[in-house]
Parts: C-alpha cells; sequence; structure tokens
C-alpha cells in the first residue's frame, strides 16, 4: 500500500458523487463514505490539514428519464434527491467538509473552463458520427433513449446500450428494429459532431506512471482493472452528448450539446472545493495544485476507469493539476446473498435505517467496516448485524467500558484513582495498549479499514481480559489499593478507546468521551499512557449500545421477503392455463394473412369497438375489432397486422365484420397488434 512515506502537507479526500436519482443504500456506504469518513477523520485528528469533498452527481440521460417518467423537469429530481441524501450522510456522520452538487453554477462554470483550457490546447480531437435521431421529437437519441430487439437474445425491449435481459452491452446500431424511446417511432441515422479525448495518446505516461509508479502502492483489483484497460489499448472517448440537461458545450452553434455526465461530474470534486473556499475565505488552489497535496478517491469498483484512466487524463491535459496518489476503490456489498438492485428494491437504504434504528448510527458504521467489500464482494446480513452489534459492540466494548466505569463510580465515587505501584503484568497492559494507536493508524493509512476495526476490538478485548484477570471488585475488601491500580490502568485504555474509536465510531466516542470527561479527542495523545490522571472527576455512566432484540431483525427480513415476493409478481404474472390439445389440421383450416388498416372509426354508441377497412391482398373489407380501448383511430391507420380472413361474417352493432385481426394481450389486459415488418406484403401467409 502506500509504502512510499512521503509526508503530505494537505490531504485532498474526495468520495464518488452519487447520482442524485435516488436514495444511497449501504452497499454505496461500505464502499465508499464509511472509509473514506473514517481516513478523513483519523488524518484531522492527527492535525492533519484535510479537505473531504462530496456531493451529488446531477447530470446523465438516467435523470432525465427519471423526469420523464414522472412528469416532473430534471432539476426538481435532482433537487428531492441531493437534500435527502445530504442529509442522511449528515446523520450518519459522514464528516465532508463540503457537499456540494453538479447543478450548482459554480460547477457550470467550473466544468466548462475546464472544456474550453483543453478546448484551446488542442487536446480534443473533433469527429463527425451518425447518431439516431428522432424526427418527430426534434431530438437526438441517447443510448438509453433508444430500444429495440437484442441481436443476441431476441429480447424487444434492449436498451441502446445494453440488453438487460442477457446483460450484453450494445450500441445503438446493432439493435434490430430500432425505437425512440420519446416518441415510439423508428429513429433515423443523422451525422453529428462530437469532441474525443485522444485516451490512445496518454497511454505512454498512463502506463508508466500506474503500471511502472503505483504497482506495489494501489490495491490489487485497481492496478489489475487499469492493466487490463491500458493493455487491451485505449481508444478516443467523446466527451460531449446531444441531449439538453448538462453543462452546455462553451463552443459556438453548439445547441443541444452538452459535456458527457462523465467528464463533468470529476470536475465536481474540484468545483466543491472551490464552493468550500468561497464559503470559508480560504483559497482551494493548494488542494488541487500543489505536489505537498495527496489526492485520494474513495470509489466502487464500478468506477476505476473514470478515476484511474480517464479523470487523470482530463487533468494531465489540462497540466496544472495533480494526480491522485491512490484510488482505494472497494468491491461490492450484497444484502442477503443477492446482488443490491436499486429497481428490484433489494437494499437497505440509509433514510429508512436512520428512521428505524434511531440512535444506531455507529451500528451500522461499525458492520458495514467490519464486513466492508475491500478485498471480495461481501455480503450484509441482518442477523449477522444482530450478532455484531450483541457480541462484539455490546460485549467486548460496552462491557469493557461500563464495568470499569460502574466499578469507579461504586469504590471510588467517579474520581479516577491513583495507580500506585504497578506489576508486571500491569506493565506489560499498559505497553500493549500503547501500541493500538500506531498500528490501527498504519493501517488505516494503508486503507485496511477491517484490520484497523479489527484492532480497535482488540483493544477493548485486552481491557476485558484485564479485568477478568485482576477481579478488582474481589481485592477491594483487603487491598484497596490494588484495585485502585486496576481501574486507574483500565481507565486508561477506557480513554484511549474514547480517543482511537472516533473515526469509526463518532457518535460512540464523543458518548463515552461525556462519560469520562475528556474533551478533544486528539490521536497523537493516545499514544502518552496517561490520559486521565489521578484525581480527575468522571462525568455520568451510562450504556453505549442496546442490545438488538431478534423482533427488530425479524422485522427487516420480513420486509425483505415481501419485497422478495412483490419481485416474483412483476416478474411472473399470473397467466392462463393451456388449452387443450388440437391437431395441425385443426389449425391449418385457418388462413391468416397480413395486411394494412386502411381506415378506422369508432362504432357508434360503443366504448370499445372500431370499424376498420383492411387491405388483407386478397381484397379490402370491413372487419369491426374490439380496441378502441387501447388505440385511437388516427393512430392505427398504416398499421400492419396479422389476420384471421376466413372467420365465418358475424354481425355486431349491425355491421358485419369479415374476419379477425390478431392481438397479443398480457395479464393486465393490456392489447398489442401481433405485426409483421412493414416488407411483408398484405396477404402474406402466417403459418
Ligand atoms: O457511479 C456513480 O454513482 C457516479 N455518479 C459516480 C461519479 S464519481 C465522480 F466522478 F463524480
Ligand atoms: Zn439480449
Amino acid at each position: 500500500m502506500d509504502f512510499k512515506n512521503k509526508h503530505f502537507k494537505r490531504y485532498t479526500i474526495t468520495s464518488a458523487l452519487p447520482y442524485a436519482n435516488g436514495p444511497v443504500h449501504i452497499g454505496h456506504l461500505a464502499g465508499v463514505y464509511v472509509p473514506a469518513d473514517i481516513y478523513a477523520r483519523y488524518l484531522r485528528m492527527k492535525g492533519e490539514d484535510v479537505l473531504f469533498i462530496g456531493g451529488s452527481d446531477e447530470h446523465g440521460v438516467p435523470i432525465t428519464i427519471k423526469a420523464r417518467q414522472q412528469g416532473i423537469s430534471p432539476q426538481e429530481v435532482v433537487d428531492k434527491y441531493h437534500f435527502m441524501i445530504k442529509d442522511s450522510f449528515e446523520k450518519l456522520g459522514i464528516s465532508f467538509d463540503v457537499y456540494s452538487r453538479t447543478s450548482s453554477p459554480v460547477h457550470h462554470e467550473t466544468a466548462s473552463d475546464f472544456f474550453k483550457t483543453l478546448y484551446e490546447k488542442g487536446e480534443f480531437i473533433e469527429k463527425f458520427s451518425q447518431q439516431y435521431y428522432d424526427e418527430d421529437a426534434k431530438h437526438f437519441l441517447a443510448d438509453r433513449y433508444i430500444t429495440g430487439t437484442c441481436p443476441h437474445c431476441g429480447n424487444e425491449n434492449a436498451y441502446g446500450d445494453q440488453c438487460e435481459r442477457c446483460g450484453t452491452s450494445l450500441s445503438p446500431l446493432d439493435l434490430i428494429n430500432p425505437r425512440s424511446a420519446l416518441s415510439g417511432n423508428v429513429p433515423v441515422l443523422r451525422e453529428t459532431k462530437h469532441w474525443y479525448l485522444p485516451l490512445d495518446k496518454a497511454e505512454g505516461w498512463l502506463r508508466e506512471w500506474i503500471l511502472e509508479g503505483h504497482k506495489d502502492d494501489w490495491k490489487t483489483n485497481v492496478y489489475g482493472q487499469c492493466k487490463s484497460w491500458i493493455d487491451q489499448g485505449l481508444q478516443p472517448r467523446a466527451v460531449t452528448r446531444d441531449l439538453d440537461w448538462g453543462v452546455k458545450v462553451p463552443l459556438p452553434d453548439t445547441d443541444g450539446k452538452v459535456l458527457y455526465v462523465w467528464f463533468d461530474a470529476p470536475i465536481g470534486y474540484i468545483s466543491a472545493a472551490r464552493e468550500w473556499a468561497e464559503a470559508t475565505g480560504k483559497k482551494w488552489e493548494p488542494y488541487w495544485k500543489s505536489d505537498e497535496s495527496k489526492l485520494v478517491h474513495f470509489i466502487g469498483k464500478d468506477n476505476i476507469v473514470f478515476h484511474c484512466i480517464i479523470f487523470p487524463a482530463m487533468l494531465h491535459s489540462e497540466g496544472s493539476y495533480i494526480l491522485p496518489e491512490n484510488v482505494p476503490a472497494n468491491e461490492f456489498l450484497n444484502l442477503e446473498g443477492e446482488k443490491i438492485s436499486t429497481s428490484r428494491n433489494w437494499a437497505v437504504w440509509l433514510h429508512e435505517y436512520l428512521l428505524e434504528f434511531p440512535g444506531k448510527e455507529d451500528v451500522l458504521r461499525y458492520v458495514l467496516t467490519a464486513n466492508a467489500p475491500e478485498t471480495k464482494d461481501n455480503d450484509f446480513t441482518w442477523k449477522d448485524f444482530q450478532t455484531r452489534n450483541n457480541s462484539e459492540l455490546l460485549a467486548i466494548f460496552g462491557n469493557f467500558v461500563n464495568r470499569t466505569l460502574v466499578l469507579t463510580q461504586k469504590y471510588f465515587e467517579g474520581v479516577v484513582p491513583p495507580m500506585g505501584h504497578i506489576n508486571e503484568s500491569d506493565k506489560e497492559t499498559l505497553k500493549q495498549m500503547d501500541a493500538f494507536p500506531e498500528l490501527i493508524g498504519k493501517s488505516v493509512e494503508n486503507y485496511r479499514f477491517r484490520e484497523a476495526l479489527n484492532e480497535l476490538m482488540n483493544l477493548a478485548r485486552l481491557g476485558n481480559k484485564y479485568l477478568t484477570d485482576n477481579e478488582p471488585w474481589k481485592t477491594f475488601k483487603t487491598d484497596p489499593q490494588r484495585t485502585a491500580t486496576v481501574l486507574a490502568v483500565s481507565l486508561q485504555l477506557v480513554a484511549k478507546l474514547a480517543i482511537v474509536s472516533a473515526p469509526f465510531l463518532p457518535f460512540t466516542s464523543a458518548k463515552l468521551r461525556i462519560m469520562i470527561s475528556m474533551d478533544a479527542a486528539d490521536w497523537n495523545a493516545a499514544k502518552q499512557t496517561l490520559l486521565l490522571p489521578d484525581g480527575h472527576v468522571l462525568g455520568e455512566t451510562g450504556f453505549l449500545f442496546e442490545r438488538i432484540e431478534d423482533e427488530a431483525i425479524q422485522r427487516q427480513i420480513t420486509k425483505l421477503q415481501e419485497t422478495k415476493l412483490a419481485n416474483q409478481q412483476v416478474a411472473q404474472p399470473a397467466l392462463k392455463p393451456q388449452k387443450e390439445l388440437i391437431t395441425y389440421e385443426d389449425f391449418a383450416r385457418m388462413d391468416i394473412r397480413t395486411g394494412t388498416i386502411l381506415t378506422a372509426e369508432i362504432v357508434p354508441k360503443t366504448q370499445k369497438l372500431l370499424k376498420l377497412t383492411i387491405d388483407t391482398g386478397l381484397d379490402q373489407r370491413t372487419v369491426v375489432s374490439g380496441i378502441a380501448e387501447h388505440y385511437k383511430p388516427e393512430e392505427i391507420i398504416g398499421q400492419k397486422v396479422c389476420m384471421l380472413v376466413n372467420l365465418a361474417p358475424r354481425q355486431l352493432k349491425g355491421i358485419t365484420s369479415n374476419g379477425m385481426i390478431l392481438m397479443a394481450e398480457n395479464s393486465e389486459g393490456k392489447l398489442c397488434f401481433v405485426e409483421p415488418t412493414a416488407d411483408f406484403h398484405n396477404g402474406s401467409d402466417v403459418k
């Protein structure tokens, strides 16, 4: 890890900007925000100069899609989630120095200037390409706005960038029968101009900087991904898009073009520093432009290429910024053995947790750190959450602190007794406990937060063992000075715990410091043995943790089971059972042909019936069809259909109907045409 022992004057710590189109969940917290916060809090406690940056990522196509689905503006979508996310981070104690947002004016200006600088330096290449355009909506279509049939699995609702059924990455041109999600129309290809960052040209220095320079100090998962990207050969990357939500391209004649969200979002870290500087009257440049500053990006593994290759290439092209010293990306956290999924609501949402477990912010921080997916994907289960609270936080940490403080109240009226003579075993305990701050600190500095937390618990375990071995409650009658010594030693350990727990469990540390009347949590002081002098008056003793009962856990498990059930019902609509068997001859008696609807009108005094004229290839005939609740007459003129042409004529509302149109009907009773492709002439056989 960070073996290079360079001492930096200041730290610029960034945490991935979450998209403001939904709340944050435990996967985000375990992967990014809890470790970043531990790191920032630890460094501040050591007296380092830290700027810890967070904010909302408020651009990109999914936000515009959500807005369209909800019939509100993209700004309304991001306003809602930005404030919700910001509030829940605050409540969990994520100690950002600034929590900004990319829809802010300072960000638009920063991102725009950044683009202009690169443009003026000739760092981009301009390229024309063919892109789908919706002529009705007068709009180029982002990949997500084009749907069509997946060439791999036949899913008719694949997106222009991915088929969600078979998982294949696609390009819009791969789709069969592409349709615009804006109008449902067939889009046309049109030429459009975009600006590209020629990553291929950066390959040389990226190789040297990452593959040679960071072989030993970047995590293997991060290094491995970078190596594989670089070895595959880097390609120029478009940094602009045809879209109307985002930072406008700051060049003439570029209406309807914005910066690509992954170009503007990381610049959001810089904008946030500027916002912080304006608010505090400090300077932001040293945090971004001085070699004496250490830039560290906390992210999840899906963001590695953007933070290790693309953003550094942007910073390098600009020329005046530092590059990250480290990018300690985590793997993913699963929930009860399954991938966390926003669309399937398979998640523990932070805002809900905070409401359902008030006062237990540190429990979540603890469990997510103890189970952090640092080297491989990991699993969160509610049973493990309960066990870690009851058998670790409560039974080890809480129990040691409680025993020590209660005994001190009982025998010494809450005043730290004189340590007096210390024997060899006391000395050994004092020596061992003094080593912990350094040990924990080193693990944090190397981004090994699980290991650090485990050491913190080992410190509490040491305290428990010391109390159990020395039984100060037994010696009080016969040798009260021995009781005083043991409690004085234990109180130093409690004080040490109060300090070194602060980055991990800030609420607990604050509570504990009130109980022992200790003001500051200074990491450097924690290395001293005597933290509470004799005669020091303690505060009131209380409990640090509460037991979590089975009922509370069962409620959460039930909630997840209900989610699963709801998902299954959506995924598997109740289907009608298969009808009884028929012979091929039965089927072959039906004459089904392709045709085209020529005219359509509502049958007077009915809600459901349309009178259609159909060109069957054989003739033009009248058919009465019960589709009026699903289609407007004017929508279906020219619609290709399949139709049973040899159905005996029937009288419907006084009209003779000569045949029947084939429609598919889903479990909600929605109808759609069974349609041949446009190039099939009327009268073709359907069999
Ligand atoms: O993956 C994501 O959630 C992105 N919104 C992260 C952006 S990080 C940074 F570049 F802003
Ligand atoms: Zn597919």
